[in-house]
């Protein structure tokens, strides 16, 4: 076994699931097994299941299955390396030589995060080289944002070429550097621009915001062409804009149980300088619910979306509001251009520049806490909004936003939440309950759709299997529930296997020549195997749930597996009869003879003989 694999087990051998599970949520002892509310879906009784022995867990409500990796990756959002960092680190499993150049796909070659680090102490020191640094050490000196450069690890990236040549020289991996967007066939597009170094939740660099520095070659673009304002790595395995949030891993350093989020880099930068150290931004991208799950454990005193009053903030707080339809979080909204009507961005409105008096500043300061402090329940501000947009005293209007307020209502996965929130649309459009539960139920029939590239969470509903995969799963429940099975189980009387279930097999062979006999310990270990692999967990749990439930595992493989040959004998006879009649019709007497031959020989094999049974 591979060092991944070996690591990767003694992980889960040193890992209580339950314990890992119970710092988060109370289980109740149901039998054998445990269960709590599911944390993945909204529901009323306990489905969700944890198999203390198996080490996995498994929700009955919505499908989701996993063990302790797969709980860290799901409920914490971290990747399946860093949950197996973080449980290596708590059981002092060693994890050297494990993913430098290890065999997980993906993950090859040497760390994208410390290769973005050199990048980025390369673009700091550039920032103060006192040649090439000086416009863009300027332009941040008259934003006054110069105190911030050190701290934040800015950086400004030099004329073209001297990545290339950095990187070369100490041989960092190009293929990061593509990843994070830096190189592009060899061109370094955020040549000239101030960099930003973007941290994910721990503080590692995961790609990098570049800003045009006025004055620089090119920042003014010609005729035809204006450079934007900024790029932005783009996402990769390391960096997930759905998640990562600008300055919250300083947020969490600091404290902070408040987070304000905003639209860009400057604005955070100049809050956390000016005191408002719950600042943080979503990047270049919506706020999303997995933004709202990855603060949901820091954010104990509230979350607060601050936008711009103008147009596009506005949509962008309702698009927000979407997306935290089923957020555990007590989201509020603060709106800028509510309170100073004149500067919009936080920015401008917290930092002193140059020159400012100092009171002038603490008094606009104060009213950007205020504007905090005022920042109202996110429901009342969509009706604000709302109102602004639609004159509710028209009953056509009002019939348009009780249309809204159904489609908002209809990804509620609470039934509880659903219904409190309709209490409250309800008085707000001025219209009877029942009515608004009517559109509510015809707008469930229609499905919630995606509009215009938004996701909506609709309620999570395990897909029913297709014959193929009952099937399959059947074969697996079986050999799971009687691992003797797999020493005479061959994989390729098996008929076809969908990719997942015959490595799921071969992994369970595997398992019973390395002794795991017993049904659990079976379960257990290929849990682990998979531990990557959310899809094949899934289908492991299904098939376990199953397991429990079979009477004679020998007995049902024998019959599907005899079925599975019988069908595929099936179809095999039918390609041969269309082919024998093809050589009938043209004459090829020695090829019909031949095909005749193969199906009357099939035939005999696959008739049960009577004198036997
Ligand atoms: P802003 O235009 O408000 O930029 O865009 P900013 O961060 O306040 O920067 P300054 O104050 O002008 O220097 C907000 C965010 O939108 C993204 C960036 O993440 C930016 O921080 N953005 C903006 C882009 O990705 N590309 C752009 O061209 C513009
Ligand atoms: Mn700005």
């Amino acid at each position: 076994m591979d060092r991944f694999e070996d690591a990767k087990l003694r992980i889960k051998e040193a890992t209580d699931l339950v314990a890992l599970i119970e710092s988060y949520l109370p289980l109740r002892p149901r039998g054998r097994l445990l269960v709590a509310l599911c944390p993945f879906h909204a529901e009323s009784s306990a489905s969700f299941t944890v198999y203390r022995e198996e080490q996995f867990f498994r929700c009955y409500g919505c499908g989701k299955t996993g063990d302790v990796f797969s709980w860290l990756m799901d409920r914490d959002g971290l990747s399946f390396r860093e949950a197996m960092e973080l449980l290596a680190d708590r059981s002092g499993v060693s994890m050297e030589g494990v993913f430098r150049g290890g065999a997980q796909p993906g993950l090859k070659g040497p760390d994208p995060y410390e290769a973005l680090a050199e990048v980025c102490g390369f673009f700091e020191r550039a920032l103060l080289a006192p040649d090439a640094g000086r416009l863009a050490r300027e332009y941040l000196e008259q934003r006054g944002l110069s105190e911030a450069m050190g701290p934040w690890r800015l950086g400004f990236h030099p004329a073209a070429g001297a990545l290339s040549h950095f990187v070369q020289q100490q041989n960092l991996p190009r293929d990061v550097l593509e990843a994070a967007g830096l190189l592009r066939n060899g061109r370094e597009l955020f040549a000239q621009r101030l960099m930003f170094p973007i941290e994910d939740e721990r503080g590692r660099i995961v790609g990098f915001g570049g800003r045009i520095v006025p004055g620089t070659p090119g920042s003014e673009g010609d005729a035809d062409y204006k450079p934007p304002k900024y790029y932005n790595s783009p996402e990769s395995p390391f960096f997930n804009k759905r998640r990562v949030l600008f300055g919250l891993h300083r947020a969490k350093k600091a404290g902070q149980r408040r987070i304000v989020v905003m639209e860009g880099y400057t604005d955070v930068i100049a809050c956390h300088l000016a005191g408002f150290t719950g600042a943080v931004a979503s990047l270049g991208t919506a706020f999303t619910a997995e933004h709202a799950r990855t603060v949901e454990r820091y954010a104990t005193e509230g979350l607060v979306l601050m936008f711009d009053g103008d147009r596009a903030g506005v949509q962008a707080a309702e698009r927000a509001m979407r997306e935290l339809m089923n957020s555990r979080l007590q989201v509020k909204i603060a709106l800028m251009g509510d309170a100073d009507g004149s500067a919009k961005d936080p920015a401008d409105v917290v930092i002193q520049r140059p020159g400012e008096d100092i009171e002038l500043v603490t008094e606009r300061r104060a009213r950007f806490a205020d504007v905090i402090e005022g920042a109202e329940d996110h429901l009342a501000v969509w009706f604000r909004l709302l109102r602004r947009r639609l004159d509710l005293s028209q009953a056509v209007n009002v019939e348009a936003a009780a249309q809204e307020c159904a489609s908002l209502l209809a990804l509620v996965e609470s039934s509880v939440r659903q219904s409190a929130l309709l209490e409250q649309m309800a008085r707000h459009l001025a219209v009877p309950a029942p009515t608004l539960e009517r559109l509510l139920q015809k707008s469930k029939r229609q499905r919630p759709a995606a509009r215009d590239g938004e996701t909506v969470t609709a309620p999570m509903v395990a897909a029913p299997l297709t014959p193929m995969q009952r099937a399959e799963n059947e074969i697996l429940a079986c050999v799971l529930a009687a691992p003797t099975l797999l020493d005479r189980f061959d994989i390729d009387s098996a008929g076809e296997l969908s990719a997942e279930v015959a490595t799921l097999l071969t992994m369970a062979i595997e398992g019973a020549v390395l002794g795991r006999q017993q049904s659990i310990e079976l379960m257990s270990y290929m849990m682990s195997r998979a531990a990557d692999q959310p899809a094949l967990q899934e289908r492991l749990g299904i098939a376990y749930a199953r397991a429990q439930k079979m009477p004679e595992p020998a007995a049902v493989l024998t019959g599907l597996l005899a079925g599975r040959r019988r069908l595929s004998g099936d179809a095999l006879r039918r390609v041969w009869r269309q082919q024998l009649q093809a050589a009938l019709a043209v004459g090829d007497q020695p090829r019909a003879a031949e095909l005749q031959d193969q199906l009357l020989s099939r035939l005999r094999e696959d008739r049960p003989r009577k004198d036997t049974s």
